[in-house]
């Protein structure tokens, strides 16, 4: 269920597209949704439907389907808008909130083997709260036995003693839920369809009702406001970078100011350092030091790798033993090959540079190849766009680029040549070629011993 906006974050986007780690809420729940293997997994979309199905897709791409709850009339209405998809199926259906993105796989594997257990038509995942203001209550008779659920503010006194909540996370049979869902009734404080009345409407026509209730209530609670969305970035972020100190031996000067999605994977004897954010599925290898400031996202390191201060390294790759920044910009497929050198102020955008090529100050190389052993001199700039379309740069091995050239694409500057500084390359350089001026010309061949 993703339909509501969540009127409680006090936000024009939808709460479940509100991001902790730097992943939206609602991928968290598909995450766990898919680790079960299921048949399909339908999102109920209706506040930014197109942003959440993206989002979804995003995450579990095929497995991913969408029903639309036009307007939001309650978790029942949710549920009741997947009728057509779900009712014949003769599936067993989990229901999972979008806005609780804590929750375990191993506790959804454990409530559908006791659903199966038990027989029962309907699951309910309960957990046991000092303060269980807000949430709808576990109302059972004096044998123990599940009665109903009510909502906190439709409940009476006593039932609002109740310590034990409904987490919002049930198991049904299809067929079991779809036959309730047709007799629930908007009557309650809110007037809308509860999607809780379907547990005592199962219950009344006679099949089994249980309640697994499991120890951790972290696990199982909602975002519902700004505060909260903040409490669960740190308790996620704090144990991705504790599994990654106890399980992986990754060194953190500072765990406290250290930003690691829960996807990272960081290898042995990597040291990070203060105020580094680390984000989506990036992969870095071992023995990596990431200096303080660095933001690297969806980009795989390899071993070895040196990332200087504030450098920021998005969708790219870079091989072992490379060294980037301070101050660098990898971006949208930079690819540095082994032992690569980016330096100061360098700007690298879907440009691949080959083994122990150099670019040390004050570059940008957009759409170019850049040839093994080449040396890219200070303030050079791949000129690859004319206004309206983006040219490529190709300068083979071995090459040295002169300080302050202008190379316009489409361009390519042959093996072992060389362009003189202040250097404005329009035209293809030959192999073994010294180039200079603007525009600039061939002026000798070198020879090469
Ligand atoms: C719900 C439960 C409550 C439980 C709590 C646990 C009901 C009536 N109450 O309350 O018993 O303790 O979760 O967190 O179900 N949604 C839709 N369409 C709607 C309404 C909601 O898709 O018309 C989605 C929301 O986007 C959200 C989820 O359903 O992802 C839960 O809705 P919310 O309004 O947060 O329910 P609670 O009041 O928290
Ligand atoms: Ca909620």
């Amino acid at each position: 269920m993703a339909a509501g906006l969540g009127t409680r974050m006090k936000s024009q986007r939808a709460k479940v597209l509100h991001e902790i780690g730097g992943s939206p809420l609602i991928a968290y729940v598909v995450r766990a949704a898919q680790a079960l293997e299921p048949r399909s997994i339908i999102s109920i979309v209706g506040h930014q439907a197109e942003e959440v199905e993206r989002a979804v897709v995003a995450e579990v791409g095929e497995l991913a389907s969408f029903v639309v709850q036009e307007k939001q009339r309650g978790t029942g209405d949710a549920v009741e808008s997947a009728r057509s998809v779900l009712e014949n199926s003769d599936s067993l259906v989990l229901v999972l909130s979008g806005d609780v993105p804590m929750i375990r796989v191993e506790t959804l594997k454990k409530l559908i083997e006791h659903h199966n257990n038990t027989g029962a038509a309907c699951s309910i995942l309960s957990v046991r709260l000092e303060n269980p203001t807000g949430y709808g209550r576990i109302v059972r008779d004096n044998s123990g036995a599940f009665r109903k659920i009510v909502e906190q503010r439709d409940a009476n006194d006593e039932e609002r003693q109740v310590r034990e909540i409904n987490s919002g996370i049930y198991c049904f049979e299809a067929k079991a839920l779809f036959d309730a869902l047709r007799k629930v009734e908007p009557k309650n404080d809110q007037g809308e369809y509860y999607l809780t009345d379907v547990a005592e409407i199962i219950l009344a026509s006679g099949h089994t009702v249980s309640v697994y209730l499991i120890n951790d209530p972290r696990e199982v609670s909602g975002v519902n406001t700004r505060a909260e969305l903040a409490e669960f970035e740190n308790r996620i972020r704090r144990s991705a970078i504790r599994r990654l100190m106890i399980d992986d031996g990754v060194t953190f000067i500072d765990p406290s100011h250290a930003y690691i999605s829960a996807q990272a994977q960081i290898g042995r004897d990597t040291v990070i350092h203060p105020n580094v954010t680390i984000e989506g599925k990036t992969v870095i290898g071992e023995g990596c030091v990431i200096r303080a400031g660095a933001r690297i996202t969806n980009s795989r390191l390899g071993d070895n790798v040196t990332v200087k201060d504030h450098s920021v390294i998005v969708d790219s790759q870079i091989e072992s033993n490379c060294s980037v920044g301070p101050f660098a910009h990898l971006r949208m497929n930079a690819m540095l090959e082994e032992k690569a050198t980016v330096g100061n102020f360098v700007e690298v955008k879907k440009s691949r540079l080959k083994r122990g090529t150099k670019a040390m100050h004050l570059t940008y190389l957009g759409d170019a190849t850049i040839g093994e052993r080449t040396n890219i001199g200070a303030g050079t700039i791949t000129c690859n766009y004319d206004g309206v379309n983006k040219h490529e740069t190709i300068v083979e091995d071995d090459v040295k680029i002169g300080s302050d050239t202008m190379l316009v694409a489409p361009v390519r500057v042959g093996a072992r040549s060389m362009t003189g500084a202040g250097s404005v390359v329009t035209k293809d350089v030959p192999p073994d070629t010294l180039v200079a001026g603007v525009p600039a010309e061939v002026k000798k061949k070198i020879r090469r011993s």
